[in-house]
């Protein structure tokens, strides 16, 4: 392992022992690792000047589903894009002095070093008159847009109803994947 992967690796470890996010909860869980991406680039800025960023290749081809999506009458805005380690201990160390259980944490929020968001890759996306991140988002014409064409563009649904992983169901996360890029939508 190259000494940049073992000490992010440390650092994770370190970040989850504060957490109190233990070795016997992630062994249950079997979560896939993501460490933070290294070349990140503005993907959106938006309406309150907030901007967000992605992998340069995530950032195009957002751009391309946005304008596709908008030539159909549909808009797509993002909520939350990438996340750094800091960030993910920050939304569990709220949640945390919130006086939630850590068991309900982690269906709601991926532990420091376990989340898409640390990839520059995955996109929380909202359409208007929608309330962000909450289930309703499926029944949103956005959401029937993203079924029907997200894959054309490289991105894939990862935590879809009953997922593997013990996550919520969350209609409105979305991950550019471009090797699973369907040809046929
Ligand atoms: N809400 C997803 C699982 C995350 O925290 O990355
Ligand atoms: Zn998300």
């Amino acid at each position: 392992m190259q000494s940049k992967e073992l000490e992010y690796r440390q650092r994770i470890a370190h970040e989850l022992d504060i957490l109190g996010i233990t070795p016997e909860i992630l062994a249950c869980k079997n979560l896939p690792f993501y460490c933070e991406a290294e070349e990140l680039t503005v993907g959106e800025t938006d309406a309150g000047g907030r901007q967000h960023m992605m992998t340069p290749a995530a950032a195009n081809a957002w751009s391309a589903m946005k304008t596709a999506a908008l030539q159909d009458g549909v808009i797509l805005e993002v909520v939350s894009a990438f996340r750094s380690v800091e960030r993910q201990v920050a939304i569990i160390r709220d949640k945390l002095e919130r006086r939630m259980p850590m068991d309900r944490i982690l269906t709601l929020s991926a532990p420091p070093g376990y989340s898409e968001h640390h990839t520059g890759c995955a996109i929380d996306i909202n359409t208007p008159g929608c309330m962000p991140t909450e289930e309703e988002f499926e029944h949103t014409a956005a959401f029937r847009w993203l079924e029907q064409h997200a894959g054309r563009f490289g991105f894939a649904l990862s935590y879809p109803r009953g997922n593997d992983l013990g996550f919520i169901y969350e209609p409105w996360h979305w991950c550019y994947q471009p090797e699973s890029t369907s040809k046929n939508q």
